[in-house]
């Protein structure tokens, strides 16, 4: 099963209603079973709760029914605009309380000795090379719960890529390593720059969709 993640107020007229169907039409094509998920639709709650947050409330049948969709899932598209060099707060409400310890992920001890020493004195100076962040990412003793789940994130900025390269906390650090990555996910990325007064998407964006879909 495929998951779509739909975080904008609109989704008739707006870049990002034309990416959603842009993914529905790519999974129709490809005869591939998928649930849309609008969180504005559904008129999720993006607050985690004083009592959510001290496990004294009732679980919210939204939040297990999301969990069990995700946990269904072999592949989850996340679509949503740029907003402040992150998510909307709908969506980040959504990692909040839906992609949450015991669900998604579990901490394990912190290893010791020389494993932490390369850490905490080579591997955080040189997170930037691919090579260092593989061998940190392995050495944080992490139980990543959705590991076997491909993600896609497509992104609408309103900005062009010179903004999103400027301030290096940008969404694909943020949401895809820092939350995606980290409960195992493999992710993609879709771009879509300067996305202001378009009639439709471009034919660069539409063929990454179709490429970074999964096929099978
Ligand atoms: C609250 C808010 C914050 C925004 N922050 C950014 C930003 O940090 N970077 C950027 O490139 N565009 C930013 N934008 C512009 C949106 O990303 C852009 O309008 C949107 O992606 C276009 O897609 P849409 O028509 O589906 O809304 C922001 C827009 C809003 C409403």
């Amino acid at each position: 099963m495929k998951i779509i993640i739909y975080a904008h107020p609109e989704n008739k007229t707006s870049h990002n209603a034309m990416v959603l169907r842009e993914v529905i039409s790519n999974f129709k094509n490809l005869n591939k079973e998928f649930q849309v998920i609008d969180l504005y639709e559904d008129k999720f709650n993006p607050i985690l709760s004083n009592d959510e947050y001290n496990l004294k409330a009732n679980p919210d049948p939204l939040v297990l029914k999301y969990q069990k969709m995700i946990k269904d899932s072999d592949e989850v598209v996340f679509i949503f605009p740029v907003w402040w060099n992150s998510a909307p707060a709908m969506l980040k409400g959504f990692f909040d309380r839906v992609i949450t310890p015991g669900f998604a992920y579990n901490f394990k001890p912190f290893p010791t000795g020389l494993p932490m020493y390369f850490m905490d004195s080579i591997g955080k100076y040189f997170l930037e090379y691919n090579f260092i962040y593989n061998i940190v990412t392995r050495l944080i003793p992490i139980e990543r719960h959705l590991t076997g789940i491909n993600a896609v994130v497509i992104n609408t900025f309103g900005g062009p890529e010179i903004s999103y390269r400027l301030y290096h906390k940008n969404p694909s650090e943020v949401i895809d390593q820092a939350i995606l990555e980290f409960c195992g996910m493999k992710v993609k990325r879709i771009n879509w720059f300067n996305a202001q007064r378009f009639k439709e998407i471009p034919q660069s964006i539409k063929d990454q969709i179709a490429t970074s879909l999964k096929k099978n």
